[in-house]
């Protein structure tokens, strides 16, 4: 049974963010999580510059994969740089939605995060040389032939659509709880988290990409600070008022699909192994993740344990 903790989210700095996915009390729902301006202190201490990092041997391990691999890794890398696009674009309104100051502080370092995480990509895809375009509107049009339909589903309507109504209304809570549910756990908690951890672990047990991973480090450090204000919101909704559990569990079901469509590259077929392993023990990382998380908001069965 794969474990959602690591060598690597066991250090200090990731378990900093009291993210539940992380927590090996969350399996009995004892999550002591952070409040919003706890985790707006955090953000300041942990502020990172794309800038700094030195792409050179990515550029020459990049040029140096078999084609066939260049094109297998272009599916995760299109999804995220896409996925964080989207998801820096679509923040706006959530966070004017929120019905607290500290929450929207706290929603506003968020959007300056996904903003650095676009360009995280952007100067990689330009130091390594990925793409033929030379813009970051050329460089998102580019990856797009990438993606797979479920994809645009789960951003392009579902997000997309509960954030145009919260635009619309921003004093309408339950948009605004299963926006958040769908927007941190699971975009981020369920799916990049996944990504990020399979590919970074392949990436170092490799000895490939090692700027990248050094950013993508990062990256999945701010997202675990993320999905830690997400667990906090949907808890205390959770607690307020049934029809906000409501909320939470129909967007889990009605999303669940689509994000599992996710996963699964457009190329993939029965049996392979995506950057070295099965496409089930990938699933198991993701569910053992939301679990963790779903017990700390109060949404799941604890272990008496
Ligand atoms: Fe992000
Ligand atoms: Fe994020």
């Amino acid at each position: 049974m794969s474990d959602s903790t690591t060598a690597r989210t066991d250090r200090d700095d990731f378990q900093a963010t009291r993210d539940p996915g992380l927590m090996h009390g969350a399996d009995s729902g004892k999550v002591n999580l952070l409040s919003y301006s706890e985790l707006y202190e955090l953000w300041e201490r942990q502020q990172w510059r794309t800038q700094d990092l030195d792409f050179t041997q990515d550029r020459i391990d990049w040029h140096g994969f078999p084609e066939e691999e260049r094109f297998q890794r272009m599916y995760g890398l299109s999804s995220f740089f896409i996925g964080e696009q989207r998801v820096a674009d679509e923040l706006g309104p959530m966070m004017r939605a929120a019905p607290t100051e500290e929450m929207r502080i706290f929603l506003c370092t968020q959007i300056a995060d996904e903003a650095r995480h676009v360009a995280f990509f952007n100067r990689f895809y330009d130091q390594v040389g990925v793409l033929e375009s030379d813009s970051l509107q050329g460089r998102l049009e580019e990856t797009s032939a990438h993606l797979n339909p479920q994809f645009h589903v789960l951003f392009d309507e579902l997000l997309k659509g509960k954030v145009d109504r919260l635009a619309r209304n921003p004093e309408d809570l339950e948009t605004l709880v299963e926006a958040i549910t769908l927007y941190h756990m699971i975009i981020e908690g369920m799916l990049a988290l996944t990504g990020q951890h399979f590919i970074i672990s392949y990436n170092e047990e490799n000895g490939t990409l090692p700027a990248f991973v050094e950013g993508f480090n990062n990256v999945a450090r701010d997202e675990h600070r993320h999905v830690a204000f997400g667990a906090r919101f949907l808890r205390e909704m959770a607690e307020a008022d049934s029809r906000y559990r409501e909320a939470i569990q129909r967007t889990l079901i009605e999303a669940g699909p689509a994000a599992d469509g996710v996963l699964t590259p457009p190329w993939y077929e029965e049996g392979m192994e995506l950057f070295g392993v099965s496409l089930e023990e990938t699933r198991a990382f993701a569910m053992k993740a939301l679990e963790r998380r779903l017990k700390v908001i109060g949404l799941a069965p604890v272990a008496s344990s």
